[in-house]
């Protein structure tokens, strides 16, 4: 199989690239990336496959990126909520025009299976229970509202022009390189510097929180067993309100509770996430491998012993979106 895999230089998009290299060796994988603030080629270092730099909203790239390939995974977002809050056009470009170009070279050039890879956020804030596929999409920030715009593209295309897809809407993902911009690796690295965490509000907010590797190896087995037109929630095994999340990676980092400093709250912020993954689990035998307990763990144990993947990171653009959102400056990355 030939595999065209977009967003691919970022968190999860490399995790992906790495599980089908682990189950189908002979796979053949070409990678489309804008390179953003969140992408970097370092992500896919010593992972065989071929990068194309380039846009999924240029028509042109798209077609040459996906010429010959039998499936299309489609991981390229902007994907933090706070950014979206303050500037929605990246997000509207990328997740509602960059599907609608995909979908138009999948129906071009006769691709056999496309795979859009969405979240949990779509169906937005549930404070008991868990969303279903059926539950309505209820999307709070530009960012869920974006992602939700891309879903009901993909769902039109299936209903309008009969092509092959399938959406997996996945929970809160965790583990190696996830930027600093999202809760877990920001307290990992303001924990080992000794920096302040901020917490959002009362920090009572819940997340459903999911394994990388979990969630790869479910958009993998959606991909190739999946029943075409299909949408399928992967939630995580595991929901933990924000503070302890906070309180175990302190635990884990040697750090005490002074450093959790409540903040302003996320304007909007919705309240709690939750999927029902019985679809997924009954009709293709997915499960979770992870819990939160030794995954927190591995990924704490990632980010100290990589500090060459993360310091470029605290010294670039993520320092000056760092004081600008949070009103006061990153420690210097040589003191953790
Ligand atoms: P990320 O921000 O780490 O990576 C996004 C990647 O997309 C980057 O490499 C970036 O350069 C690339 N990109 C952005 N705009 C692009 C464009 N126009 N053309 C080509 N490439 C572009 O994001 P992530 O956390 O890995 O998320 C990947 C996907 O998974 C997204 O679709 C996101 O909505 C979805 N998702 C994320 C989570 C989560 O917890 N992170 C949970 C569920 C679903
Ligand atoms: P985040 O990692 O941004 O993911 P999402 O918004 O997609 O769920 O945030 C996870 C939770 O942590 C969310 O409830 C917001 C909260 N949060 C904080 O309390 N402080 C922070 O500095 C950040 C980035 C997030």
């Amino acid at each position: 199989m030939k595999l065209l895999v977009t967003g691919a230089c970022g968190f999860i998009g490399s995790q992906y690239v790495r599980t089908v290299r682990e189950l189908r060796p002979d796979d053949q994988i070409v990678v489309l990336d804008k390179l953003t603030y969140a992408g970097r080629r370092e992500n896919l270092e010593g992972v065989d496959c071929e990068l194309i730099v380039g846009s999924i909203d240029d028509p042109q790239i798209v077609r040459e990126a996906m010429e010959g390939c039998d499936a299309v995974v489609n991981f390229a977002a902007e994907s933090h909520v706070d950014r979206s809050i303050k500037a929605q056009y990246d997000f509207c470009r990328t997740h509602v025009l960059g599907t609608a170009v995909l979908l138009d070279a999948v129906r071009e050039l006769g691709v056999e299976r496309y795979l859009q890879v969405s979240t949990d956020e779509v169906y937005g804030s549930i404070l008991d229970g868990s969303f279903t596929e059926q539950s309505p999409l209820d999307p709070s920030s530009p960012y869920s509202a974006t992602k939700a715009a891309g879903d009901l593209l993909v769902s039109a295309h299936v209903t309008t022009y009969k092509i092959d897809a399938v959406i997996c809407r996945g929970s809160n993902n965790y583990g190696p390189r996830q930027h600093p911009e999202k809760l877990i690796p920001l307290t990992i690295l303001n924990a080992l510097h000794g920096d302040p965490i901020p917490v959002y509000g009362d920090g009572r907010q819940v997340r459903n929180w999911l394994f990388v590797e979990d969630f790869c190896r479910a958009i993998d087995l959606a991909l190739r067993e999946g029943r075409p037109g299909e949408a399928y929630n992967v939630g995580g095994p595991d929901e933990c309100e924000n503070l302890e999340v906070v309180r175990r990676v302190l635990e884990l980092t040697g750090r005490d509770e002074s450093l959790i400093e409540h903040v302003r709250d996320r304007p909007g912020h919705d309240r709690r996430y939750s999927l029902s993954s019985q679809k997924i689990r009954e009709e293709l035998g997915w499960e979770p491998q992870v819990r939160f307990d030794e995954g927190i763990a591995r990924t704490v144990a990632w980010y100290r012993d990589n500090r060459w993947w993360w310091e470029p990171i605290r010294r670039g653009e993520y320092r000056e979106y760092y004081e600008r959102h949070y009103g006061r400056p990153l420690k210097s990355a040589t003191s953790a």
